[in-house]
């Protein structure tokens, strides 16, 4: 069962409430919040206190991407802020299974994202104690991105690995997933696909991701 995750990036960052509510009336059922810190990407975005903000206004899941270095300072601010499922970059963590453990500690879902450049075998020993894998389709920093089709074997592989192993880890999809794309993904065998131009660029998010939901699902 595919689900679709709004990504809050693309939208109007001062009417945030509605325009969450707008893309979950359109079918959205989990939130992306992407945080970014001026140093793991290009470009600053939010942290904690918009987090909290957002749970105020929202019963659907927040998860939180978090595209920053020391990842692990944060942590007890996400939780704290009522983040569910919180991922962090296979490549700004020093000691991923501790981090992964840490989130978990916390009460909430860990996840593992990898930039476009990474290859997924690297996630092996992890792959049992994540709720889901985020594959990047672009690299990080920015919404509006052009879809990366190598990362079609990216889930192809985790797919198999899922399978191999006997998990039930969920494989998540984040950038450059559009009307033309959302379908490969799907095929390729992602289940979370994260969406932020789509839904919000248009200023019209309820149906854009109505419509992308319906691609999504031919
Ligand atoms: C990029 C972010 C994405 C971004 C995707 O660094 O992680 O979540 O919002 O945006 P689109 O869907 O516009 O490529
Ligand atoms: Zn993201």
């Amino acid at each position: 069962m595919v689900e679709l995750l709004p990504s809050i990036l693309s939208a109007d960052f001062a009417r945030l409430a509605d325009e969450v509510a707008a893309a979950e009336r359109g079918g959205g059922t989990v939130i992306h919040v992407d945080v970014m810190d001026g140093h793991f990407v290009p470009n600053i975005t939010l942290g904690p206190p918009v987090v909290k903000s957002l749970r105020k206004h929202t019963r659907l899941p927040l998860d939180c991407h978090l595209m920053i270095e020391n990842p692990d300072e944060f942590i007890p601010a996400f939780a704290e802020a009522g983040a569910n499922w919180i991922s962090v970059h296979y490549e700004a963590c020093r000691h991923l299974h501790r981090t992964l453990q840490l989130i978990a500690q916390h009460g909430m879902q860990p996840a593992v994202v990898i930039n476009p450049a990474t290859p997924v075998d690297l996630l092996i020993p992890v792959l049992g104690m994540v709720h889901h894998v985020l594959v990047m389709s672009v690299n990080p920093g920015f919404g509006g991105q052009e879809f990366i089709p190598y990362s079609l074997n990216k889930i192809r592989r985790l797919k198999e690995l899922r399978q191999q192993m006997g998990l039930s880890f969920r494989i998540e999809v984040d950038g450059g997933v559009a009307h033309e794309t959302i379908a490969m993904v799907v095929e390729a065998g992602a289940e979370l696909l994260v969406a932020g131009n789509a839904v919000f660029g248009a200023g019209r998010a309820e149906h854009d991701a109505r419509s992308l939901l319906e691609a999504a699902r031919q």
